[in-house]
């Protein structure tokens, strides 16, 4: 794909293989939110001039953005959050904290990335209910059989990324979900790693609640998403209780809160964040969705034929379809071999990668990670071949 002129981070000589932790940002996004800082800065939701209004038509504006981009029934689903984390923290400690008893199981599964662990973790301490894991396959997928096998009747809820960010395996999300309903059961995805990288559309999948990252998406860090059913978002508690989010108060403590979305964006929210995320979808819409989605499949499986060749490097995660490879150089530290690649400017991501159940199913505790987007070239992908083809070289060169 010819998007090198788009990003100004892509004429540096850098040959960035990290897209899972961060991505590149087009020079529509930093001009759009530069312009609103040079030319229209001015709080949301609270002015009576023009600026302000130009600002609540930007804002609101990539609110109706994302609806569209992820088919949403309704722009008050689209809940504007700092990013997956607190979108994952919101629903946890504003939903389910509230539905949850002792007893009640939380379905997760060993590759999940920490922001969908650990909020569990303490809602399970503080209500008293008990955390299961979905085993893995083989190849590390977890399938709707293996789902089924692990619920009781005290799921209350199964927490799955879409797709995970070391192995990169792509869950049967729609069919759990159909699953799930039929049982009574709630869905929340951690759509960090997907929504970037593949078409969402949640009304066809039926999930309840989708958490997601603009900065992984061409967008600014800071920014995120929650999105969920209007009728299960109406009775979210806000944890966070502050200015643009109330209707009125009193000395006598008595507060009405506003309707959604608002109620749920207390404070002055990251406006230039939001409107950078506008921006990116924009473009990403401009790319499309599934072009992006088949060029990384066909990169990952060139770079696998590439790696494949090589006798001392060990893929883990061959067998999952989605833009993300993990994997080891014998006898060589995951971080050594990033520190080599870095000598050469290739920037690669190295460790536990925030995964750190996973260990338990791959049998490693940390591994070096590909992980691509739609800018990453086949070139590229040649030149990691050439590097990771010397063992020798590796190992003279990584200290
Ligand atoms: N979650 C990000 C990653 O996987 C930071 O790298």
């Amino acid at each position: 794909m010819n998007v090198m002129k788009d990003f100004p981070m892509l004429n540096k000589d850098i040959i960035y293989l990290d897209n899972g932790a961060t991505t590149f940002k087009p020079q529509c996004v930093i001009d759009a939110m530069s312009d609103y800082y040079s030319n229209y800065c001015a709080n949301a939701h609270r002015g009576d001039y023009d600026i302000s209004l130009k600002v609540d038509m930007a804002y609101e504006g990539t609110r109706d953005k994302v609806q569209k981009f992820i088919n949403a029934k309704h722009r008050e689903e689209i809940i504007f959050t700092s990013g997956a984390t607190e979108s994952l923290n919101l629903i946890v400690n504003g939903f389910f904290d509230n539905v949850m008893e002792a007893g009640d199981e939380i379905l997760i599964s060993d590759s999940e990335h920490a922001s969908n662990v650990l909020p569990w973790f303490r809602l399970a301490q503080n209500r008293g209910a008990v955390i299961k894991y979905v085993q893995l396959d083989e190849s590390f997928h977890v399938t709707l059989e293996a789902v089924k096998r692990s619920i009781t009747p005290k799921t209350k809820v199964i927490a799955l990324a879409e797709i995970t960010n070391v192995v990169g395996d792509i869950r049967p999300i729609k069919e759990i979900t159909d699953f799930a309903h039929k049982n009574n059961i709630f869905v929340v995805v951690d759509g960090a790693q997907s929504v970037p990288h593949k078409k969402c559309d949640v009304q066809d999948s039926d999930v309840d609640f989708l958490a997601f990252s603009a900065h992984k998406m061409c967008g600014p860090t800071g920014v995120g998403v929650l999105y969920g059913k209007r009728e299960l978002l109406e009775s979210v508690i806000p944890v966070n209780f502050g200015g643009g989010m109330n209707e009125s108060f009193d000395s006598e403590k008595e507060v009405f809160l506003k309707e959604l979305p608002t109620r749920l964006e207390a404070g002055t929210p990251n406006i230039a964040g939001v409107i950078g995320l506008g921006a990116a979808i924009e473009y990403l819409e401009q790319v499309g969705m599934d072009n992006i989605f088949y060029h990384e499949i066909s990169l990952k499986k060139y770079l696998v034929e590439g790696l494949s060749r090589i006798p001392f490097i060990d893929i883990i995660n061959d067998e999952c379809d989605s833009g993300i490879l993990a994997f080891n150089v014998d006898g060589i530290f995951a971080q050594d071999v990033a520190i080599y690649l870095n000598k050469y400017n290739v920037c690669v991501r190295a460790g536990n990668h925030c995964a750190k159940i996973l260990k338990k199913s791959v049998g490693v505790r940390n591994t070096v990670r590909v992980s691509l987007y739609f800018y990453n070239t086949k070139e590229e992908i040649d030149t990691l071949i050439d590097l990771l083809s010397d063992r020798d070289k590796i190992m003279k060169e990584m200290i």
